[in-house]
């Protein structure tokens, strides 16, 4: 699984324009906590802007984020509370005007409780 994602990494890295959101550690003796795929339809001549939280319930703090635009859009993705060195994270995205967004999200943590 987790090669499976390195490699949807770096196949996502030889695509140019999406604007991509990879923060901290995504790979190295982590723990993906939280994979989801979020897709929301386009809406004619508008802007969508939508959020999406994220709490490590056990409160284990957040190592690394990653958020892949499926659709390699000119769509922005931001993180606007917590993130890396939290146990939650807020991020705000926004679609291009008239286009759907889809984003991979993927929240990881480390393995073990030493890092709390
Ligand atoms: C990523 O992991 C390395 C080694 O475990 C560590 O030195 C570094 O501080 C970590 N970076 C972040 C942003 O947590
Ligand atoms: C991942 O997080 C989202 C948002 O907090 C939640 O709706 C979803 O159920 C979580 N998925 C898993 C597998 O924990
Ligand atoms: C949000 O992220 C985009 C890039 O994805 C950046 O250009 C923009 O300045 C960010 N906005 C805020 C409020 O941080």
């Amino acid at each position: 699984m987790k090669y499976l994602i390195f490699f949807c990494v770096l196949f996502a890295l030889w695509q140019v324009d999406a604007k991509h959101l990879v923060v901290g550690n995504v790979s190295n003796r982590v723990q993906l906590a939280n994979h989801t795929t979020i897709t929301y339809n386009a809406i004619p001549f508008m802007k969508r802007v939508k959020y999406f939280f994220y709490s490590q319930l056990d409160n284990r703090k957040i190592q690394g984020i990653q958020a892949l635009d499926n659709y390699y859009s000119q769509s922005s993705i931001n993180i606007t509370a917590g993130g890396v060195g939290y146990p939650f994270v807020n991020l705000r995205m926004k679609s291009e005007r008239g286009r759907g967004m889809s984003y991979d999200i993927g929240i990881y943590v480390s393995e073990d409780y030493t890092h709390l």
